[in-house]
């Protein structure tokens, strides 16, 4: 029963001490977030893991993106195990090492030596290796703004990966007009919508989250009409014309900061993963707190680290077994720690 396992979780937890790590994403199911020793967006759990030089087992609960990021920053000592290895990315996977050689060979061949690439951490750990190799950086929804502005001050042209919302809705907020952007289709290997050469300044990857594009216009507007002081809250992965109608659009931790310093009585739409609306919700009672999108929208497989999946990984961890450890190549970590170390430092 859960009982049992919760029972379990916190012996296990015990008896491993500080040889045990546990990173949390916000998305998480409460049932396992309530064991974590830290929670946080990408970036922040992207920091714990790289000044976690002690911990010899880091139960990663996130996604698969996001294990691999925490094994290129830790040492080769460290093992990170993901309780579930089905706990991948829709998002990430809508970037492939080969379609996007293809993609910088085409683009390159056209624009010249006038491109750097960035990608949203939400990506392999090999597309993250593609980006190092040829100058550019990862981001995160909560710095996007400064990497794009680094890269701008180097090259006329970003190639953004793979989310095209974060990478328009981030271009726009820095005074990009839409008509400089285009669209590149990965399955097609092709600019959707042909804009004169000189103008190109965004080349977005056709990437989406399916999570977030859930949240839309019509849910706005219907929230806009129902209740006009209801304020509208979204993740900058929703579209553009969402996150253009929505009062504020931010990352994971910008939207628990909103929240949490809003005076009792606001009332929210907010338009993000469902685990951390719900959270919000019993966090802040004394809040209107609800889901713009009132069907409300998980993310499937953030829920695949479940009480069972992580119960049996600390099990198997006590018993002296290591199950679902990632291990990233050595050069393609190396490259990809590139790419985080210039995102870390802009
Ligand atoms: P952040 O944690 O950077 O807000 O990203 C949201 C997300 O979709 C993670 O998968
Ligand atoms: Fe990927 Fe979206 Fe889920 Fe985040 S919320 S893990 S981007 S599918």
């Amino acid at each position: 029963s859960d009982k049992e396992l919760i029972a379990r979780a916190h012996q296990r937890k015990k008896q491993l001490g500080k040889d045990l790590f546990i990173p949390g994403h916000h998305y998480q199911r409460d049932d396992v977030i309530q064991f974590a020793d830290v929670t946080g967006d990408s970036l922040q759990l992207a920091q714990v893991s790289a000044n976690n030089q002690h911990s010899s087992f880091i139960v990663f609960c996130g996604v698969h993106f996001m294990a691999e990021t925490a094994d290129i920053l830790t040492n080769d000592g460290q093992s990170v195990l993901l309780p579930d290895l089905r706990a991948g990315c829709s998002m990430a996977d809508m970037a492939d090492k080969n379609q996007t050689v293809r993609a910088w060979e085409k683009l390159t061949a056209y624009y010249g030596d006038t491109i750097i690439p960035l990608t949203y951490v939400n990506s392999s750990a090999e597309i993250k290796a593609f980006v190092g190799n040829h100058g550019g950086a990862t981001v995160t929804s909560s710095n996007a703004k400064e990497v794009l502005k680094w890269a701008f001050a180097q090259k006329k042209r970003i190639l953004f990966l793979p989310d095209q919302h974060l990478g328009r809705n981030t271009a726009y907020e820095l005074g990009i007009p839409l008509e400089n952007m285009v669209v590149w289709n990965p399955i097609l290997d092709v600019v959707e919508e042909e804009i004169p050469k000189d103008r190109v300044q965004m080349i977005l990857w056709k990437g989406h989250c399916s999570v977030h594009e859930n949240f839309r216009i019509e849910h706005v507007n219907q929230s806009r009409e129902k209740e006009p002081d209801r304020k509208i809250l979204v993740h900058p992965e929703c579209s553009w014309e969402v996150t253009q109608a929505a009062d504020l659009a931010g990352s994971t931790r910008f939207i628990i900061e909103q929240v949490s310093q809003a005076p009792a009585g606001t009332k929210w739409a907010i338009g993000t993963e469902m685990n951390l609306v719900k959270r919000l919700k019993k966090l802040y009672p004394d809040q209107s707190v609800e889901s713009l999108n009132p069907e409300m929208c998980p993310c499937l497989t953030m829920n695949r680290i479940d009480l069972p999946h992580f119960v049996w990984t600390l099990d198997e961890i006590y018993n002296g077994k290591l199950p679902n450890v990632i291990t990233v190549d050595k050069e393609i970590s190396r490259a990809a720690k590139l790419a985080i170390n210039r995102m870390m430092h802009v």
